[in-house]
């Protein structure tokens, strides 16, 4: 058996810039539903405690928002003082169980909630957010030295913390990739129009979260390698950004992902549309209204396939040099290893864990080669719910032969 595990690639040991990781597989940053106040949640760490006891090498800390302007709801954690102590709690539980503490780092921007930080969203530029359904506004030269000193003190609370790893949200549409996307960024002036000067905030930001973070601490962008739609982030543009942060120097990886939220919000999961259970569990009635009425038209489905970002992601492996985390559908042990073997040095892993948080320690006991995720996505649905995020399927579908 022993022989066995040694032969697969995806659980052999990896150095990540400072960080020593056990195997090659990252529980990627899933927003939990489980934070209450803006802190951290004993059931939150008993939720990622179970992604660490389970084998992942790194259990991430999902959308924590670096200032109190940067949320989409009230209880989401944002990086102050009175949240170090839930934030120590979470990666000391992760080091107990030999695990390594990951946290996401954002900012919503242009879909930033009113509702939840009592102020017009800022943004690139001036546009109507659907989802906060207000105009967002353009971001001063103030705002752009400001937001850059909240990235970098929220990276510093973090190593403080005790955090491993740092990933700066540059995807999904969030702030920085926002300022990547043609279709956010209308902007006229150094921070706009070209690609250099789209990509100009996204790089300071990284660079100052670098050197906030210390020498202990891995840090790397969730980068969009493309938006998903006709006047969004094109591919080859994403290749052209993840180049300049090589250049940069300024990161250890690249976690690739695509897709915008408020455009293309399947294009980054794909499967089923859980449209019933989005509407059933959305506490804004405006957005509820909105999804009942134009849900079906607005929320494309894109049809699952196994490691659907490989074919993309290829592009940015023979581009740069850095280590690339895959993400993306991955469900099947040959699918890791075989990526690992192509030049994948991670393997990021969201809905399977999601599924199974010990999927990792049973693949490795001979006992699984795949998940038992269907990628039904009702566990995005039950995000909004009060107990958080959860796995639908019952405990014969996970436990079952497959
Ligand atoms: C319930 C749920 C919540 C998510 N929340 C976030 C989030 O907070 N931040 C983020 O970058 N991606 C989020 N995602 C996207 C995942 O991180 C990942 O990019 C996507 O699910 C594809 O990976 P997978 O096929 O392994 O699930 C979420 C996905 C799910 C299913």
């Amino acid at each position: 058996m022993a022989d066995r595990q040694n032969s697969h690639p995806v659980f052999t040991s990896l150095q990540l810039g400072p960080v020593h990781l056990r195997n090659r597989v990252i529980k990627c940053g899933t927003n939990e539903g489980m934070s209450r106040n803006g802190v951290v949640t004993d059931q939150l760490i008993e939720w990622h405690r179970s992604f660490a006891a389970g084998g992942v090498a790194v259990s991430t800390l999902a959308y924590c928002s670096v200032s109190f302007e940067g949320r989409t709801f009230g209880d989401q954690i944002w990086m102050r003082d009175e949240a170090l102590p839930g934030l120590r709690r979470f990666a000391d539980a992760m080091h107990s169980e030999d695990a390594k503490a990951g946290i996401q780092l954002g900012h919503a921007g242009w879909f930033a909630h009113p509702r939840a930080t009592g102020t017009r969203p800022v943004g690139p530029s001036r546009m109507f957010s659907p989802h906060s359904q207000r105009f967002s506004r353009a971001m001063s030269e103030a705002d752009f030295e400001r937001m850059t000193r909240e990235y970098a003190a929220a990276a510093a609370l973090a190593a403080r913390a005790g955090f491993d790893t740092i990933e700066v949200h540059m995807g999904h549409g969030y702030l920085l990739s926002q300022f990547l996307s043609p279709y956010n960024n209308r902007r006229r002036d150094r921070w706009g129009g070209s690609l250099e000067n789209r990509a100009r905030f996204p790089r300071q930001v990284m660079r100052a979260v670098r050197e906030a973070a210390g020498s202990r601490v891995a840090v790397y962008p969730k980068l969009n390698m493309e938006d998903g739609f006709e006047g969004g982030l094109a591919l080859e543009e994403g290749v052209e950004v993840a180049r300049m942060l090589e250049a940069d120097g300024s990161v250890d990886a690249l976690q690739l992902t695509g897709g915008h939220t408020t455009r293309t919000p399947m294009f980054l999961m794909r499967g089923d549309v859980p449209l019933r259970e989005m509407i059933r569990y959305e506490s804004d009635w405006v957005r509820k209204f909105g999804l009942l009425v134009c849900g079906p038209f607005l929320i494309r489905k894109y049809e699952f396939e196994e490691a659907f970002f490989l074919p993309s992601a290829r592009r940015f492996r023979q581009a740069v040099k850095l280590p690339i985390m895959l993400l993306g559908g991955v469900t099947r042990l040959e699918t890791m290893d075989r990526a690992v073997e192509e030049g994948f040095e991670l393997i990021a892993l969201g809905r399977a864990l999601i599924c199974e948080p010990d999927l990792v320690s049973r693949m490795q006991a001979g006992e699984l080669t795949e998940s038992a995720c269907n990628h039904c996505n009702r566990c995005v649905a039950e995000m909004e719910r009060e107990a958080g995020v959860r796995c639908v399927l019952g405990e014969a579908e996970r436990r079952g032969p497959r």
